[in-house]
């Protein structure tokens, strides 16, 4: 037998592949441009969870995006959460995002949640989430809230996994109903209780 045959015949040793790691920031004020291109991945992906449209958000011109990335980027009152996926070669590929909005005294509002399709179910929108909870409990946060369509299925049920409660009853409940929306809340700190 020849050394080339006896080495091809010698099983390999199996491959254990290394699962990218994704990182978890807040925007840069620069980065109005990596805002709008993840905004627009997330509409063109789920056109019914976001209240606005594709053909809205091409509209806005750059000037808006780079606005809120600056907004977003500093401050205690509103935060641009992206995740970012490191390439086996170093690239930074963005593959998640969400918003949060302090309302004084104790609320975080969260919207714009959004995880690329090829990313998810790994806990990325568990740490979007858990990122802004942080940021907002730094000013005296205590609960989170958000609303959903009621037809979207699977975000429902992943803000449930998250603990998150349908309210009822409330006034922000009712805010969404007009638009078939719930809304969802979980006190900050429930991850880690
Ligand atoms: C909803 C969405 C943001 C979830 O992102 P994700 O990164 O996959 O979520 P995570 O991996 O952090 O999952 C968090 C929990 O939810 C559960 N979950 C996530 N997607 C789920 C689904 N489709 N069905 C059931 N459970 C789900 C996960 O299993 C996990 O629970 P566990 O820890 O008990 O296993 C993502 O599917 C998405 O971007 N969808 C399209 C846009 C959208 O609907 N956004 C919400 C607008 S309100």
């Amino acid at each position: 037998m020849h050394q080339g045959e006896a080495r091809e015949l010698t099983p390999s040793p199996p491959r254990t592949e290394t699962p990218a790691r994704i990182v978890i920031r807040r925007i840069r004020t620069d980065e109005g441009g990596v805002l709008r291109d993840l905004r627009l991945r997330s509409l063109a992906d789920a056109p019914l969870a976001y209240g606005q449209t594709l053909a809205e958000a091409l509209a806005e011109p750059d000037a808006a995006w780079a606005e809120a990335a600056r907004s977003g980027a500093r401050g205690a009152r509103r935060l641009w959460v992206i995740a970012e996926r490191i390439e086996p070669d170093g690239r930074r590929t963005p593959v998640g995002i969400a918003t949060g909005r302090r309302r004084l005294p104790e609320t975080l509002l969260i919207f714009s949640v959004w995880v690329d399709p090829t990313a998810r179910r790994r806990g990325v929108m568990r740490r979007l989430i858990a990122a802004a909870e942080r940021w907002a409990a730094r000013t005296g946060a205590r609960r989170t809230l958000l609303w959903t369509i009621a037809a979207n299925t699977d975000a429902l049920a992943a803000y449930h996994a998250l603990g998150f409660r349908t309210e009822s009853g409330t006034e922000d409940a009712e805010r969404g109903a007009a638009f078939a929306a719930l809304a969802l809340s979980r006190p900050i700190g429930a991850e880690e209780a």
